[in-house]
């Protein structure tokens, strides 16, 4: 902690910090940093509401503070042309397979937004986790972002000779990708929290962070909020959680790929009788919602559900030495 406060002090004094901002003393802003902002985009993307929940400061003093940042950053109507240049901005990274891709709209996971696979035990979502972070480090014009990933792990299964042999199929020097992936093991809901923070100061350090895996989004809250009366808990932690990573994926224009898990759904009585944990609240805060399961032979099948601009749709994939692929 005290060590990170350090390193912000020095990078932020070249430039205007949150510190000048009218309201903002040193209380506010350790609340802030707490939260995982540190600078102006990160105030001046908050409504006064919540402003004063995460600094302490009142509605009236986090209006002023907000509307400064956002006079300081000079944030506020654009025109059409700015607007398409800053949607061209988006990267998309690859999934591998050309179906998958075909599926989320034709190039793989997006920046600023949330892709979420779930599914059953094997089904393949860590594999596509591992996928993603070889081929974010892709160049442009091979499907990849030219950056690196972050790797949040909670359930132990990063396999650093998967992600080697991946590289080595690709073409890829596997040292160096092994390299550019950043992992860290979330011991605890709490630990994977505060994880998502250290993200923000690691971009902030120049990481050209591209890709940020949860994998698992879901495990440690289902393990640690599992008694009777805890689910709404639950759900509010989830909730904020979902918000924060929305948050950095916005902010810095990076994509978000997190795994799920699935329980039975004993009410659905026809059908795949799952149900994707953590319900509604991580379906709304999803951009891309994939459930995948294991088809004919070795193959996967992917449904995109309920997205706001693409059709619901079905496509077949497969797991290889490679990643995700078209072939088996
Ligand atoms: N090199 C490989 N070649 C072919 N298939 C592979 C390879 N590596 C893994 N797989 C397949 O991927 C499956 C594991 O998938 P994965 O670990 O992604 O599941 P998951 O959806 O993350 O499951 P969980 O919910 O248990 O975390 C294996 O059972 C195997 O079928
Ligand atoms: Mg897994």
């Amino acid at each position: 902690m005290v060590e990170r406060k350090k390193t912000k002090k020095k990078s932020e004094k070249e430039e205007v910090s949150i510190s000048d901002l009218p309201g903002i003393g040193p209380a506010a802003i350790e609340k802030l940093e707490a939260a995982g902002i540190f600078d102006l985009m990160g105030i001046a993307v908050l409504g006064p509401k919540e402003l004063s929940e995460v600094s302490g400061l009142g509605e009236a003093a986090s209006r002023k503070a907000i509307q400064a940042a956002r006079n300081l950053m000079k944030l506020g109507f654009q025109d059409g042309l700015e607007f398409a240049q800053k949607r061209e901005e988006v990267f998309h990274i690859t999934t591998g397979s050309k179906e998958f891709d075909g599926l989320l709209g034709g190039r793989g996971v997006e920046t600023k937004a949330i892709t979420e696979a779930f599914g059953g035990y094997g089904s393949g979502k860590t594999q596509l986790g591992l996928s993603l972070a070889v081929n974010t480090q892709l160049p442009l014009e091979k499907g990849g972002a030219e950056g690196k990933a972050v790797y949040i792990d909670t359930e132990g299964t990063f396999r650093p000779e998967r992600i080697r042999k991946m590289a080595e199929l690709k073409g890829l020097n596997p040292e160096n990708v092994l390299k550019n992936i950043l992992v860290a093991r979330a011991f605890n809901s709490d630990h994977q929290i505060l994880l998502v923070d250290k993200v923000g100061e690691l971009i902030k350090d120049g990481e050209p962070i591209r890709l940020v895996v949860v994998d698992s989004l879901t495990a440690h809250f289902r393990a640690e909020f599992s008694g009777r009366g805890q689910l709404a808990d639950r759900q509010q932690k989830l909730n904020k959680y979902l918000h924060n990573l929305m948050k950095i994926a916005e902010q810095f224009n990076l994509s978000v790929y997190v795994t799920n898990q699935v329980m039975a759904n004993p009410a659905m009585m026809f059908g795949d009788p799952t149900t994707a944990i953590g319900g509604n609240i991580v379906g709304h805060a999803s951009t891309y919602r994939v459930y995948i399961r294991r088809g004919k032979k070795s193959s996967r099948v992917a449904k995109l559900i309920d997205s706001p601009n693409l059709p619901d749709n079905e496509c077949i994939f497969y797991v290889g030495d490679v990643g995700i692929t078209d072939e088996q």
